[in-house]
């Protein structure tokens, strides 16, 4: 038995967590699952985007299956994903990204670098601390290296050490793990390796780097694979994981009922995985690809079905 956590959050994620949802349960229906209210509109409805209540509930849970949030541009608020990540101390973001012919695994550094919240604003400037401390930086990079060692046994290293001491630093304690293991490493620098990734998927195995190039990375690598209603992230801490789709809250889609849930059903994928039940996460996998092949897509993949048909046709393939 698993506590399940859901929390739909803001904008599109109530429209795509009903159908990830329903595969989940469509293997567990069993586990108890909780339904938590958090995000933008449970700020502006109580001035709380996440209570102490939630986050309580949200401590004790073995699995979270995590919508989106809308990060509004008020100072006064702050980002609800990040303060989750924090204190529940999810220290590795993993987003897979594979298709025809390559198979990648992005590893974020998930709870400090440049967002590390540690921030101010002076009179004539503003200043956003990036902190890479070494046990930060240590998990991380044995946490990459154990992946590599699984997969094809190669790690590249995402860094700009060649402007910044923080990733100077990054850079030796990866090496420093990496070496360890005896997998092949290779080190690059972030933005030449965002254009490599797009040109050449298929060199890469596994790409460990620091929290806003990870970030950035993963959208990025989402064009591989026809945009961001397509990538899955999983958010890895010692005892207890966070799945959430790679995407946000979607405004501009919202409420049409055109969201692509693939994004959110691959975040179950991830769970079934991560719980142990890999057969179960290709049969889900298998699912989406039938799905995708007899044409019923929603419009960002270019088709004409609806979020809620694409999820019944995924849960009848299962
Ligand atoms: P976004 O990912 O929400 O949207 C970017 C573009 O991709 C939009 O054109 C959107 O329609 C499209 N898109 C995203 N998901 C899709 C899906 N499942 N199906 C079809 N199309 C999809 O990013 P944006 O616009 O930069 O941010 C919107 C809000 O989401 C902001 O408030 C931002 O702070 C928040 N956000 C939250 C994240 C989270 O909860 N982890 C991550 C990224 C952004
Ligand atoms: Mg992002």
């Amino acid at each position: 038995m698993k506590r399940v956590v859901v929390a739909p959050g803001d904008g599109i994620g109530p429209e795509v967590i009903p159908p990830a949802l329903d595969v989940l349960k469509f293997f567990h229906p069993d586990w108890e699952y909780t339904p938590v209210y958090l995000g933008y509109e449970c700020w502006k409805r109580t001035g709380d985007a996440l209570s102490d209540k939630t986050l309580e509930t949200l401590r004790k849970a073995d699995l979270i299956l995590f919508g989106a949030i809308t990060t509004p541009p008020d100072p006064k608020y702050h980002s609800v994903v990040l303060r989750i990540r924090k204190e529940l101390d999810l220290y590795a973001n993993l987003r897979p990204v594979f298709g025809e012919g390559f198979d990648i695994l992005i590893v974020r550094e998930n709870t400090e670098g440049l967002y590390s919240g540690i921030e101010w604003k002076e009179k004539d400037r503003a200043c956003t601390l990036r902190v890479v401390s070494e046990a930060g930086s240590r998990r991380i990079a044995k946490f990459a290296s154990a992946c590599a060692n699984r997969r094809r046994r190669h790690l590249t290293i995402g860094n700009k050490a060649n402007v910044m001491k923080s990733d100077a630093y990054f850079l030796e304690i990866c090496m420093e793990e990496a070496e360890k293991t005896g997998i092949s490493i290779d080190k690059k620098y972030i933005d030449a390796l965002v254009l490599d990734v797009l040109q050449h998927p298929s060199r890469y195995d596994v790409i460990v780097t620091t929290n806003i190039f990870g970030d950035i990375l993963s959208d990025a690598a989402a064009f591989l694979e026809g945009g961001l209603g397509m990538l899955p992230s999983a958010n890895i801490g010692r005892h207890q994981a966070l799945f959430e789709p790679v995407h946000g809250s979607a405004p501009d889609i919202t409420g049409k009922g055109i969201a692509n849930p693939i994004a959110a059903i691959r975040c179950v994928s991830l769970l079934l995985k991560y719980v142990g039940e890999r057969p179960l996460a290709i049969e889900v996998e298998r699912a989406i690809q039938k799905t995708i092949a007899a044409g019923i897509k929603t419009p960002d993949l270019g088709g004409t079905a609806t979020t809620d048909e694409v999820g019944r046709e995924i849960l009848k393939n299962l």
